[in-house]
């Protein structure tokens, strides 16, 4: 993956960008074409992890056919995951999603924890069909296999902002997906 230098006027964080507009434009008009195709006539609900999915959700969900709804959940994780610390939902699903075709869009896996977590309990809520969508697969630090049906794209291990990623809140609004210099999130991961 090419890494193009950062755009004038970008903020001092960001190193390069690794994804433009337009390159994920792109490719989600591919993936809603891909999921439009797969689940034709059949409604399915996308479920979308606050708040990094929602800018791919925002655009994905526009390029799907319908019948389609959306709906949220929201998560936080305490502890070190990779030592056993846990997720933790602070948000539930509106939606009953018993007997129900449902596809989780996600902005990007690392470890697949936080997946994992959120495909066990919906799985054990009974849906019909539960697959992954997922903007960004950076599986170098993968601990959990996460089955993932939609990918946008492999990325290398760089951390990135922007198109809903942040660091500790900020610069998700940036619309590229943006390589994040090292300095800036050393401190902890957004
Ligand atoms: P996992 O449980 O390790 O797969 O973590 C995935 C979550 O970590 C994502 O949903 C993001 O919130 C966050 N994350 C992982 N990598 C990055 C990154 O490069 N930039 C911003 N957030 C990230
Ligand atoms: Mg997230």
């Amino acid at each position: 993956m090419r890494i193009e230098p950062a755009p004038p006027g970008a903020p001092d964080v960001v190193e390069g960008v690794l994804l433009s507009a337009g390159q994920i434009a792109e490719r989600v008009a591919e993936l809603g074409a891909a999921i439009s195709a797969d689940y034709a006539g059949r409604e399915v609900i996308l479920v979308t992890v606050l708040r990094g999915g929602l800018f791919f959700l925002s655009d994905l969900c526009r390029a799907v056919a319908d019948p389609l709804r959306i709906d949220f959940m929201a998560i936080s994780s305490y502890g070190a995951r990779e030592q056993g610390g846990g997720v933790r939902i602070t948000k539930d699903l509106d939606e009953d999603i018993e007997g129900k075709d449902v596809l989780i869009v996600e902005d990007i896996i690392d470890t697949g924890l936080t997946l994992n977590y959120l495909l066990g309990v919906l799985r054990s809520r009974g849906p019909r069909s539960l697959q992954v969508a997922v903007l960004l697969d950076r599986d170098q630090r993968r601990i959990a296999d996460v089955p993932i049906s939609y990918r946008g794209f492999h990325m290398p291990d760089t951390f990135v902002v922007g198109y809903g990623l942040d660091i500790r809140g900020r610069y998700r609004n940036l619309p590229y997906v943006g390589v994040a210099k090292p300095e800036a999130y050393e401190q902890g991961l957004g």
